[in-house]
Order: C-alpha cells, then sequence, then structure tokens
C-alpha cells in the first residue's frame, strides 16, 4: 500500500472513530466509551500525520509537542475542578489562535508557488477572521470568568462594532486577489478579528456568559473546519465540522436554558450588577443551625437537593452523597434537581455529582424537577443562587427576567446553605432568601453538609 494510501486509510478511520465517539457522548452510560474512542482517533490522527510527506522538520514538531505536552501535564494537574470552565475558554481561544497561525502561512507559501486557488483564498480569508475573533473573544471570556474584568464596554461601541465588521470584510475580499507582496491586508484581517472579538465579547457578560462559551467552543471548530480547506485536509474538516456543530448546538441548548435569543445575548444590553444581598436583606432572613435542619429532615418524606457553584467550590459532593445515603436509609425519597447552567460550565452538577458516584437515575432536569417541588417536604439548596432567583419570574425588570429557574420557593421549606448574603453570579440580589418558607444556613457547603449529616445520625 502506498504512503497516499496508508494515510488516507488513518484519516478515514479517524473520522469515523471522531463520529461514532461524538454519537457515544450523548448518554452518561455510554460516554466514557465515546471519549476512549474519540482520543483513540485522535492518536491515530496525529500519528497519521507524522508520517505525511510534506512535513519538514521533526526537530520543530519535537520541540513544540514538549512544550505542548509540559503546558498541558502542568495545567492538568494544578488547575481546580472548579476553574476548569476558564481553562475551557482558554483551549478554544488557543485552537482559534492556532488555526489563524496555520492557515495564514500556509496560505502564503501556497501563493508564493502561485498555486492558490478561490477556495483556498476564501477558507484563509474565513479562518483568520473567525480564528482571531475566537481568540480574543475567549480572552475577554477567561477575564469575566476569573471575575477579573468586569469592563462592559462604553457608548457607541455597537457603532465601532459594526465599522470594524465592515473594515475586516473589505481586508477579506481584497484576499481573494492576493499577490505575495500583498500579505499586509491578511494581516490587517488577523487584526480586524481581533479587534471583533474584543468588541462583541467585551458588553456580554452576567448570565449570559455560558451562551459565550459555546459560541466560542462553536467558533474554534469553524476555523479549523475552513484550516482544513487551506490545507486541503479532510480530516481536519470533518474535526471541525464536528466541533462547530456540536459548539452551535449547545449553544442553541444554552439559549433556551436562558430564554434568551442569540441576537440578544450578542447585541442586547449587558445586565447591570445590583448590591449585595447584605445591604438588601440583611435583618430580613431566618437563618437555621445543622440541628434544625435534622428535625426538618427526620420528618421529610420527599427530599430534593438543588446543586450549584457552591457545591463546586466546597467540594462538597462527597458529603452531599453522605447525606443522600443517610437519607435513604430512613426511607427518605431523594432527588436532585439540576438546572442546565448551574456551575460554570455545561454539565458542571452532572460532572460532580458522577465523581461522588451518585446514580444519573437520581438526577433530573428543570422540566422534570419543576412540578415535583410542591410535593417536597424540604429542598436544600446547596450553594446555588441564580438558578433558583424567583426574580428572574417575578421581576420584568431584573437583568434575568424569563430565564426559567429551578422553582424551589413551592417547596414546603426551603433550606439555602451559603457562607453569606452574597449574590450569584449574575450579581442579582435573591429574594428567594426573605421568603417565609426560607432559612438560611450560613455555612461552607461542605462543612454544612457534614454537620447536617452528623446531627441526623446523632439523633
Ligand atoms: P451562582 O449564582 O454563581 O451562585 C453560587 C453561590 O454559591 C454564591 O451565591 C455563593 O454564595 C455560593 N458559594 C460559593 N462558595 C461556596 C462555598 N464554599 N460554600 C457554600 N456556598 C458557596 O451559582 P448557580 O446558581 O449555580 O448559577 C450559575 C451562574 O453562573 C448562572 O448565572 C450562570 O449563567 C452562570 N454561568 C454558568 C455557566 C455554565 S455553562 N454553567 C458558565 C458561565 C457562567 P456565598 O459566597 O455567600 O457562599
Amino acid at each position: 500500500m502506498s504512503r497516499a494510501n496508508v494515510i488516507d486509510l488513518g484519516y478515514l478511520v479517524a473520522a469515523v472513530l471522531f463520529i461514532v465517539g461524538l454519537k457515544g457522548l450523548g448518554r452518561p452510560r455510554t460516554a466514557p466509551r465515546g471519549n476512549l474512542m474519540g482520543a483513540t482517533g485522535m492518536l491515530i490522527a496525529v500519528l497519521v500525520t507524522l508520517v505525511d510527506q510534506s512535513i519538514l522538520s521533526y526537530q520543530f514538531l519535537a520541540i513544540g509537542l514538549a512544550i505542548g505536552i509540559a503546558i498541558g501535564a502542568l495545567l492538568a494537574l494544578r488547575v481546580q475542578m472548579t476553574s476548569m470552565p476558564e481553562l475551557v475558554a482558554l483551549f478554544n481561544g488557543f485552537g482559534g489562535g492556532a488555526s489563524v497561525l496555520v492557515a495564514a502561512s500556509s496560505f502564503i507559501e501556497i501563493n508564493e508557488l502561485g498555486n492558490s486557488t478561490g477556495q483556498i483564498a476564501v477558507a484563509a480569508a474565513v479562518t483568520s477572521l473567525v480564528g482571531a475573533m475566537t481568540l480574543s473573544g475567549s480572552m475577554i471570556a477567561f477575564g469575566k470568568l476569573q471575575g477579573r474584568l468586569t469592563w462592559n464596554g462604553f457608548r457607541g461601541l455597537p457603532i465601532v462594532r459594526i465599522l470594524v465588521a465592515l473594515i475586516s470584510l473589505a481586508f477579506a475580499v481584497q484576499i481573494g486577489g492576493f499577490q505575495p507582496e500583498g500579505q499586509l491586508s491578511l494581516w490587517l484581517l488577523i487584526a480586524g478579528g481581533f479587534l471583533l472579538g474584543i468588541l462583541c465579547a467585551v458588553p456580554i457578560g452576567g448570565a449570559d456568559m455560558p451562551v459565550v462559551i459555546a459560541l466560542l467552543n462553536a467558533l474554534s471548530g469553524v476555523a479549523a473546519s475552513t484550516t482544513g480547506f487551506v490545507l486541503d485536509n479532510s480530516l481536519l474538516i470533518i474535526a471541525g465540522s464536528l466541533v462547530g456543530a456540536s459548539g452551535l448546538v449547545l449553544t442553541q441548548i444554552m439559549c433556551k436554558a436562558m430564554n434568551r435569543s442569540l441576537l440578544d445575548v450578542l447585541f442586547g444590553a449587558a445586565p447591570s450588577a445590583v448590591d449585595s444581598g447584605d445591604d438588601i436583606y440583611g435583618d430580613q432572613v431566618t437563618s437555621t443551625s445543622a440541628e434544625e435542619i435534622a428535625m426538618l429532615l427526620e420528618i421529610a418524606e420527599r427530599v430534593v437537593i438543588v446543586p450549584g457553584y457552591g457545591m463546586a467550590v466546597a467540594q462538597a459532593q462527597h458529603a452531599v452523597r453522605e447525606l443522600m445515603q443517610t437519607l435513604q436509609a430512613s426511607d427518605v425519597e431523594v432527588s436532585f434537581g439540576i438546572h442546565p447552567v448551574a456551575g460554570r460550565m455545561p454539565g458542571h452538577m452532572n460532572v460532580l455529582l458522577a465523581e461522588a458516584e451518585i446514580d444519573y437515575e437520581h438526577l433530573l432536569d428543570m422540566d422534570q424537577v419543576n412540578p415535583t417541588f410542591k410535593r417536597a417536604d424540604v429542598t436544600i439548596v446547596i450553594g446555588a443562587n441564580d438558578v433558583v432567583n424567583p426574580a428572574a419570574r417575578n421581576d420584568p425588570d431584573s437583568p434575568i427576567a424569563g430565564m426559567p429557574i429551578l422553582d424551589v420557593d413551592d417547596s414546603r421549606t426551603v433550606v439555602v446553605v451559603k457562607r453569606s448574603l452574597s449574590p450569584g453570579f449574575a450579581g442579582i440580589a435573591n429574594p428567594l432568601f426573605i421568603a417565609d418558607n426560607t432559612l438560611l444556613y450560613f455555612s461552607d457547603a461542605r462543612e454544612g453538609i457534614l454537620e447536617v449529616t452528623k446531627a441526623l445520625t446523632e439523633s
């Protein structure tokens, strides 16, 4: 078999593994196998690419690989689970940046050899624009998720955005008639894309961040896919399209979860933060203790647990499992209410609860759990805030108005476990804390839940 045939066959096997692996990721039970298939596909793709004759220097590749592996291993070992979304934002950005570098350098080389075609020029222009936007937009998302960047832009930003988009398009059109000495338009297009990414991401914040992360993920896939057209590499086209398409599906799911259209998120006004809950609700809340909660749980028949970002911060998932098992040992029916944007990344709560070996059959998504709150004797909200904020339902002027929430306030008693009255990610005070049927247990989620379980077993 010729070298070209081996490469084609390897790419075909890798592409099939990507597609079948992605299908496996759709269900919790088949996800580990899907993950393994995707990773095997990627290994085959890398090995096959290494036998490609057009690779000029294996030394450079080895140096790049060593640096990449060192950084990847360091990040994997050091980054906390709660910082995973920031890491994902960075990965999206690096993916976009890498596509720009590969597509731009290949395009310049192809042009110098006089082999460019209309397809290659269009693909290089799209990659430069989309990849650069992904890189800078992801850096902004990273800063916002870390809470270090709070700037929401300036007046007149939409007009500047349109101007930059039009100028970038003009550069993109020029690239169609690209000449080796005209590299300037390519670099200007990349600069335009970079600026556009910043201008598009800066006004977005608060509860809309999940949509942005999913969209940037999709854009990094589009950039990889169009790079495949520049390189004439079918595997890159397929893999990039899969990332782009799944990112778009996720964007749509996130928009639905927030009850926001994509246009609203991208071009609507940024939600503004309000005073902290301490200033507003200070002396109106009813606080409680572990012993009091244990007494409530002792006579409960049905308990719903609603986890949020605070459970991830406190790494309370194992303590939560212990509480669940203690309750189940007393024949209490326990289920978990999972909001699609709880935490800081899609599926965040599912991942944590699976790590603690809590069976998926106990996890109910928003549509399943909402009708059941009326039958719940006690709902324990653990480190969740925005996803249980009734202002989204009751206050049309709230920045999260219309976002579907978990209707925990329908339960007989709501116990909220958090450290203070401070607001959640969207920066909005939560009237749930002063509802008649709500008790506040001020504690770190892990320590608090361990105390409740201890009080239950000792009673
Ligand atoms: P949040 O609204 O962010 O609230 C988390 C709460 O956890 C805070 O009020 C905090 O209060 C509490 N907390 C923090 N550390 C804690 C600890 N050690 N022990 C106990 N409590 C602790 O969380 P949520 O309800 O899960 O909502 C998610 C928010 O993030 C939404 O606005 C969503 O749009 C946004 N977002 C989601 C994603 C994805 S894809 N899921 C991505 C980006 C942004 P204290 O400080 O008082 O303890």
